[in-house]
């Protein structure tokens, strides 16, 4: 049979797939997702997210060495709130638990890129994001405390605040907040496009803070929507975002593409901790393979167009690819 074109001479060996390769996943594409708890010497298993933990400060700063050792960029922290309060009053404690660990952090790998959470939920009794007012979640109210707790992440040492609260006009205000405290070269990682997704669920066990009454649609988007996609991660850079994300990723591949397409400032992506789960427990049956599935993963994700990815494989994955 005569053939023009046979596209199957590019697949012949891995040699030649090599070459071909469009995406090809790095280590400094990563950023590593982690909790962190009071206490010492602590290692604490979480039990919906197997291989994952809340680290005391000691343990995590000696987790973020190893890290950095195996060329991961970027952290991400996320605390957990033993004091919860109705105004998340711990969120901008200049000596509360997250702000210890970013000081920790930057003075023994001072070269790490540490980010940190900005929300209330793991700081308030009812779990939510924003502070609650007659049973409504208060938009201005709650971006005050957010820009407190983001200038005391800077005081500490912070190199980009990600807030994930999905509050409108925040982005705007915490980059005035950061400027007017001389914060300028702090980075703001903005979580743009955030879906109401049954995907977070065991990183809400792993922090204590899933709402105790109601759901999150009326901050975090409708699945349903990618065009209101566009629009957030629009509102976003023009408030001063430096980087935007699409949260999770997997099931919206088509966000990410479509932001990529339509915007030129990086673009991050979550796998979160749902995505994390699906793997781990495919894996753990049988019905997966671990390593191919985390890679697969990662690089579809990289493909549709994100420029870094946080992901709780980081570490995993690096480990791939050696
Ligand atoms: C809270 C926050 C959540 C995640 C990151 N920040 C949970 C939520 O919005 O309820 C989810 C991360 C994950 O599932 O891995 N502001």
């Amino acid at each position: 049979m005569e053939l023009t074109h046979r596209p199957r001479r590019l697949r012949r060996t891995e040699s030649v797939r090599s070459l071909v390769r469009e995406t090809v996943l790095r280590a400094d594409d990563l950023i590593l997702p982690m909790f962190v708890t009071e206490g010492e010497q602590q290692r604490q298993p979480i039990e919906s997210m197997p291989g994952q933990f809340r680290f005391s400060v000691d343990e995590l700063v000696r987790e973020c060495s190893e890290i950095y050792q195996l060329g991961i960029p970027a952290v991400n922290l996320f605390g957990y709130a033993e004091e919860k309060d109705d105004r998340a009053t711990k969120s901008y404690d200049p000596n509360g638990l997250i702000q210890r660990a970013v000081a920790a952090i930057k003075e023994t790998v001072p070269e790490l890129c540490v980010q940190t959470d900005i929300a209330l939920d793991p700081y308030t009794h009812h779990g939510h994001d924003g502070l609650v007012v007659d049973g409504e979640i208060v938009n201005d109210e709650t971006i005050s405390v957010l820009c407190k707790m983001a200038v005391s992440h800077a005081e500490a040492g912070v190199d980009w605040v990600a807030p994930s609260d999905m509050m409108d006009g925040r982005v705007g205000a915490i980059r005035v907040a950061l400027d007017d405290a001389g914060f300028d070269q702090v980075g703001i990682l903005a979580y743009s496009a955030k879906y109401a997704s049954c995907f977070y669920g065991p990183f809400r066990g792993a922090l204590d803070s899933a709402p105790k009454k109601g759901d999150k649609k009326t901050y975090q988007m409708d699945p349903a929507n990618a065009r209101e996609a566009l629009r957030e991660i629009s509102l976003d850079i023009e408030e001063g975002a430096d980087v935007v994300m699409v949260k999770p990723a997997l099931a919206y591949l088509d966000v990410i593409a479509a932001a990529r397409q339509a915007f030129d400032v990086p673009i991050a992506a979550y796998n979160v901790s749902g995505e994390y789960g699906m793997i781990v427990a495919a894996a753990e049956r049988g019905w997966a393979d671990r390593e191919k599935a985390v890679m697969e993963t990662l690089t579809a994700i990289k493909r549709a167009g994100a420029d870094m990815i946080l992901t709780y494989f980081a570490k995993e994955a690096v480990g791939y690819m050696r």
